[in-house]
């Protein structure tokens, strides 16, 4: 009995040292000698593809955030045309767009990347969120180019949108006659898109320390670093002075409930001693305020809001001033940020100084 454990035990140990010194051998004529072809000209071997893709798939599933974090207004058209604007810059030359198809280059890569026309009808929404955040490691699918998740709903949201999408109404909601800039705030700075912050109220001093902190990511935005990573260093003045340059127009809309509680809100002094009122830094104030805080009187409330629960959260950076606001948000609750938002976005647009209620 014990000489046939033995004789079994050596067995197994020669089997073992034989498979070693295979898979080295194998190792050495693929990665040392060059074996395995790398060119992409051909597909790979069979079964490689079926591997890598059912991998891939049961990957993403696993590891996708739930359905609960998907955000209500997912299916705006707001959200879609923010999408949209940026997948032209981002992602059309390997995915194509409606009306525009994918080059001859692009259709050899290996994988090849695919029309995503349809892609919403294969993968739910928090899958394609954690598809774009994080990519797809060896197949030329990039990462998101910054930590924050909540700036990838709106691509998400231009997937979805996309099934059935015609030309025109693509042409029409990324239409860049304008100018870069204008795809996403409007003319002039004047947004009227509701996730995209209107850049008529703010001053130069502001507009250029945000795109500083933007392009060496102290302000986290994979939209924003996108677009300062193709704008020349040279052209920030020169925006900066444009967009402060716009006299904005509009009118105050009669404040809702919310809105007069996010008024007491911003005119009482701050939750600690160290924090003053909202008003202090952001107006109606009655002395000149630092112009390297911004207006808020005008702004979308559904991008102050977004911008409050960063800041709570601790993901929003921004310039050397942001400190301040840390401090300013860290105890705000759901409703006040709400509130607050409320209340300055029915403000007459204006700049920091002439902010009035
Ligand atoms: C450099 C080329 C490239 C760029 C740029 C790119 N992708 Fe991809 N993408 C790919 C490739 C290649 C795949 C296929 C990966 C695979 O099947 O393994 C892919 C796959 C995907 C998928 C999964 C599709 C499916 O049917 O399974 C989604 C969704 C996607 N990309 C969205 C985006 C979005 C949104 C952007 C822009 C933010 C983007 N991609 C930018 C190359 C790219
Ligand atoms: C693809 C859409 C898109 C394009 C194109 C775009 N932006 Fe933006 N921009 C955004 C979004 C979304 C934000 C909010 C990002 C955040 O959460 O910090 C933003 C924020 C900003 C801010 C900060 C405003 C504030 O109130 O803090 C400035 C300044 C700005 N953009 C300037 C520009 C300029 C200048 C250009 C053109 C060179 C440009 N943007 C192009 C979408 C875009
Ligand atoms: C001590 C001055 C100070 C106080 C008090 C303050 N803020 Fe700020 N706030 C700032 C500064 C500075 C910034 C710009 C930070 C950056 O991006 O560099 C800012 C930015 C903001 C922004 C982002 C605006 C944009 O366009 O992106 C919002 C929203 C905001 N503050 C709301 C508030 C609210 C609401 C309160 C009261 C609860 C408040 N702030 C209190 C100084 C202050």
């Amino acid at each position: 009995m014990r000489l046939l454990r033995e004789l079994h035990g050596r067995t197994v140990i020669a089997i073992a040292g034989a498979a070693a010194v295979l898979g080295l051998a194998a190792a050495v004529l693929i990665v040392g000698v060059g074996l395995f072809n790398v060119s992409a000209r051909h597909g790979h071997w069979p079964g490689v593809t079926w591997a890598m893709h059912t991998t891939f798939e049961s990957s993403v599933a696993f590891r996708a955030p739930p359905k609960s974090a998907v955000p209500d207004n997912l299916d705006t058209p707001d959200m879609v045309a923010l999408g949209a604007g940026h997948y032209k810059s981002a992602c059309m030359e390997c995915h194509g767009a409606p009306g525009v198809p994918r080059s001859a280059t692009v259709q050899q890569m290996l994988p090849e990347p695919p029309s995503l026309a349809l892609v919403a009808d294969h993968w739910n929404a928090p899958e394609m969120h954690w598809i774009i955040h994080n990519g797809i490691k060896m197949s030329g699918m990039p990462g998101w180019p910054a930590d924050r998740k909540d700036d990838v709903w709106p691509l998400v949201a231009f997937l979805r949108a996309q099934k059935g999408m015609t030309p025109d109404t693509w042409e029409a909601i990324t239409d860049d006659t304008e100018g870069g800039c204008a795809v996403c705030h409007g003319r002039n700075g004047v947004s009227e898109n509701v996730q995209v912050p209107r850049l008529d109220i703010l001053s130069e001093e502001y507009i250029a320390q945000s795109l500083a902190a933007y392009r060496d990511g102290t302000r986290d935005s994979g939209i924003m670093y996108e677009v300062m990573s193709q704008l020349p260093a040279a052209s920030v003045e020169r925006l900066a002075r444009t967009f402060a340059d716009v006299s904005p127009e509009g009118t105050a809309i009669e404040p809702s409930e919310l809105a007069e509680q996010g008024r007491a809100l911003a005119f009482a002094k701050g939750g600690s001693q160290s924090v003053p009122a909202c008003r202090a830094c952001h107006g109606p104030w009655p002395e000149p305020i630092n112009p390297a805080f911004p207006s808020l009187a005008g702004q979308h409330a559904p991008y102050l809001a977004q911008q409050l629960t960063l800041w709570r959260e601790g993901n929003r950076g921004g310039g050397r001033a942001a400190e301040l606001m840390f401090k300013a948000s860290k105890d705000l609750t759901d409703r006040e940020i709400e509130a607050l938002a409320a209340y300055y976005a029915s403000l007459e647009p204006a700049k920091l100084d002439d902010t009035a209620d």
